[in-house]
Protein backbone atom coordinates (compact mmCIF):
# COMPACT_ATOMS: atom_id res chain seq x y z
CA UNK A 1 0.00 0.00 0.00
CA UNK A 2 2.15 3.40 -1.18
CA UNK A 3 2.27 5.85 1.58
CA UNK A 4 1.23 3.23 4.10
CA UNK A 5 2.37 1.98 7.24
CA UNK A 6 1.92 -1.23 8.82
CA UNK A 7 1.52 -0.30 12.83
CA UNK A 8 -0.42 -3.09 14.28
CA UNK A 9 -2.00 -5.99 14.26
CA UNK A 10 -6.02 -5.35 14.88
CA UNK A 11 -6.72 -7.49 18.04
CA UNK A 12 -3.69 -5.38 19.61
CA UNK A 13 -6.59 -2.35 19.43
CA UNK A 14 -9.72 -2.54 21.32
CA UNK A 15 -12.58 -0.10 22.77
CA UNK A 16 -10.69 0.01 26.41
CA UNK A 17 -7.16 -0.13 25.37
CA UNK A 18 -5.85 2.60 22.97
CA UNK A 19 -2.83 2.01 21.28
CA UNK A 20 -0.24 4.85 20.55
CA UNK A 21 1.77 3.62 17.41
CA UNK A 22 4.79 6.01 15.17
CA UNK A 23 3.81 6.72 11.40
CA UNK A 24 6.95 8.06 10.04
CA UNK A 25 7.92 10.85 12.35
CA UNK A 26 4.47 11.59 13.64
CA UNK A 27 2.98 10.04 16.88
CA UNK A 28 -0.28 8.18 16.62
CA UNK A 29 -3.27 6.69 18.69
CA UNK A 30 -5.25 3.78 17.15
CA UNK A 31 -8.78 3.37 18.50
CA UNK A 32 -11.55 1.21 18.30
CA UNK A 33 -14.99 2.79 18.16
CA UNK A 34 -18.14 1.42 17.32
CA UNK A 35 -16.01 -1.73 15.37
CA UNK A 36 -14.57 1.12 13.39
CA UNK A 37 -10.93 2.00 13.61
CA UNK A 38 -9.84 5.57 13.26
CA UNK A 39 -5.81 7.05 14.05
CA UNK A 40 -5.57 10.16 15.12
CA UNK A 41 -2.04 12.40 15.78
CA UNK A 42 -1.61 12.40 19.61
CA UNK A 43 -0.76 15.86 20.06
CA UNK A 44 -3.92 18.24 21.37
CA UNK A 45 -4.58 21.06 19.91
CA UNK A 46 -5.16 23.32 23.33
CA UNK A 47 -1.45 23.03 24.40
CA UNK A 48 -0.40 20.05 22.25
CA UNK A 49 0.19 17.13 24.93
CA UNK A 50 0.68 14.16 23.67
CA UNK A 51 -2.08 12.49 25.65
CA UNK A 52 -4.67 11.05 23.84
CA UNK A 53 -3.61 7.67 24.41
CA UNK A 54 -4.68 8.54 27.94
CA UNK A 55 -8.17 10.14 26.98
CA UNK A 56 -11.89 9.24 27.95
CA UNK A 57 -13.45 8.01 24.52
CA UNK A 58 -17.34 8.18 24.83
CA UNK A 59 -19.02 6.94 21.70
CA UNK A 60 -17.44 9.15 18.88
CA UNK A 61 -16.57 11.86 21.49
CA UNK A 62 -12.42 11.45 22.55
CA UNK A 63 -12.22 14.20 25.83
CA UNK A 64 -8.35 15.15 25.93
CA UNK A 65 -7.20 14.45 30.03
CA UNK A 66 -5.27 17.57 30.54
CA UNK A 67 -8.26 20.02 30.40
CA UNK A 68 -10.80 18.54 28.68
CA UNK A 69 -11.58 19.91 25.19
CA UNK A 70 -13.20 16.69 23.46
CA UNK A 71 -13.39 16.49 19.78
CA UNK A 72 -15.55 14.45 17.14
CA UNK A 73 -13.27 11.32 16.00
CA UNK A 74 -15.14 11.11 13.11
CA UNK A 75 -14.62 14.57 11.70
CA UNK A 76 -12.01 15.66 13.89
CA UNK A 77 -13.50 19.12 15.30
CA UNK A 78 -13.89 20.27 18.41
CA UNK A 79 -17.07 19.88 20.85
CA UNK A 80 -15.69 21.75 23.51
CA UNK A 81 -12.42 24.10 22.95
CA UNK A 82 -11.63 24.94 19.16
CA UNK A 83 -9.48 23.43 16.80
CA UNK A 84 -9.43 19.93 15.50
CA UNK A 85 -7.74 16.57 15.61
CA UNK A 86 -5.04 15.34 13.04
CA UNK A 87 -7.25 12.19 11.35
CA UNK A 88 -4.59 9.88 9.59
CA UNK A 89 -6.42 7.36 6.86
CA UNK A 90 -6.21 3.87 8.54
CA UNK A 91 -6.89 0.79 6.60
CA UNK A 92 -7.32 -2.97 7.15
CA UNK A 93 -5.73 -5.89 5.41
CA UNK A 94 -4.36 -9.43 6.66
CA UNK A 95 -5.33 -8.21 10.22
CA UNK A 96 -3.15 -6.01 10.17
CA UNK A 97 -3.76 -2.33 10.46
CA UNK A 98 -2.25 -0.13 7.94
CA UNK A 99 -1.97 4.22 8.82
CA UNK A 100 -1.29 6.78 5.78
CA UNK A 101 1.92 8.61 6.70
CA UNK A 102 1.17 12.54 6.50
CA UNK A 103 4.47 15.06 5.39
CA UNK A 104 2.97 18.18 5.74
CA UNK A 105 2.56 20.10 8.89
CA UNK A 106 -0.35 19.35 11.18
CA UNK A 107 -3.60 21.80 10.35
CA UNK A 108 -4.89 22.74 13.92
CA UNK A 109 -7.07 25.92 11.93
CA UNK A 110 -11.39 25.44 11.49
S1 LIG B 1 -3.86 20.07 26.21
FE1 LIG B 1 -5.67 19.03 25.60
S2 LIG B 1 -7.26 20.21 26.46
FE2 LIG B 1 -5.47 21.28 27.04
Amino acid sequence: MTGFEQVARVDEITPARPKRVNVGDRECVLLSVGGQLFAIENLCPHQRYSVFHQAVVDHYTITCPMHSWSFDLRTGKAITGSGRLNIFECRVENNMVWVKKQDTGTDFAD
